[in-house]
């Protein structure tokens, strides 16, 4: 059998395309949860297809070139003048095709973030590389995991303090960038329940690959419940070592970087903890939420997300025991 690795490897990078638009966990704009992102991956199947039919024409000419022949003795000449081709091909046909997409991408357009009704109102800032997230009307403060109703118009408010950061949920809507002195706003509505994830979109320095987010749309009913328990302070710790882990906290450098509600840790330059225990990941999105992860963090973070601000904060193992214990509880 005849060896064919450029076919081969065709086959396997559409494979890889395939799955990599299946698979549930990926944020791809083809899989589109939102009413925004649905006429977004409108444009973009029109685009795909519209350069798929291009592909196949040419394509087809250069077989056909390539088993006629040339116009000598030995191949027939073409029926069709040279002139033709270059009006037809070169001019009429993709002047037709730009006509169409440019009127497709001028309507998609105009309606996108059109204001709507009663809209969720949600302000996020980007941060050196985290989102602090806050819920103005329902003085909600969280971080790096934005809780949304289905079906709920939403506005988000962007914000930078420092460079330009760019939003991009691809499942919910398309990319705005967070200026630093420009208030922009984003608008969405989530069409079904999940988690979706968002990424900054818009190099921003050393961990822009790593500061990432998670949408979470769940019922109008569970977002009540989680809006609810957010609105509450934080109560006292239940067990021993939990409180133990506070006592850790108020004294080592958390607390002047870190807020917990209903608590005298008041700090603003790293993210709200006040509900870490219940939050999906750790590190905007980068290492999962469980213990061991939390304590490699703590101790060290560089290690796991280089030129964050957070220093190493050295703890001796019952501390750190505790103060893990005491940050898992808080949900
Ligand atoms: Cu923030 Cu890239």
């Amino acid at each position: 059998m005849r060896r064919r690795p450029g076919l081969t490897a065709a086959i396997v990078a559409l494979l890889l395309f395939f799955v990599a638009c299946s698979t549930k966990r990926s944020p791809a704009l083809t899989d589109p949860k939102g009413s925004e992102a649905h006429t977004i991956a409108g444009v973009w199947w029109l685009m795909f297809g519209l350069a798929t039919a291009v592909y196949i024409v040419v394509a087809g000419f250069i077989l056909v070139a390539a088993f006629r022949g040339r116009g000598t003795e030995g191949g027939r000449p073409s029926r069709v003048r040279d002139s033709h081709f270059i009006w037809i091909g070169g001019l009429i046909v993709p002047a037709l095709i730009l006509l169409v997409l440019g009127a497709a991408t001028v309507h998609a357009s105009n309606t996108l973030r059109r204001p709507e009704k009663d809209p969720l109102r949600i302000e996020v800032v980007g941060k050196r590389w985290w989102w602090a997230v806050t819920y103005p009307d329902q003085k909600i403060t969280t971080a790096n995991e934005i809780h949304v109703p289905v079906g709920r118009p939403l506005e988000i408010g962007l914000d930078s303090d420092n460079v330009i950061h760019s939003f991009w949920v691809p499942q919910l809507g398309g990319k705005l960038d967070l200026i630093p002195g420009q208030h922009n706003v984003w608008r969405a509505k989530a069409t079904k329940e999940g988690t979706f994830r968002g990424e900054c979109a818009e190099y921003c320095g050393l961990e822009h690959a790593k500061m990432n987010f998670l949408v979470v749309a769940q019922s109008p009913a569970s977002f009540d419940t989680w809006a609810l328990r957010h609105q509450q302070p934080q109560s006292e710790p239940t067990s021993q070592l939990a409180a133990n882990g506070q006592v850790v906290f108020m004294r080592a450098p958390c607390a002047g970087c870190h807020t917990i509600r209903g608590t005298t840790a008041n700090g603003t330059i790293g993210p709200d903890l006040s509900d870490v225990g219940s939050r999906l990941a750790l590190g905007a999105n980068t290492i999962p939420n469980t213990d061991g992860y939390l304590s490699g963090w703590i101790v060290n973070s560089q290690t796991i997300k280089p030129g964050n601000l957070m220093p190493p904060i050295p703890l001796s193992a019952s501390d750190l025991q505790a103060l893990v214990a005491y940050l898992r509880s808080l949900k």
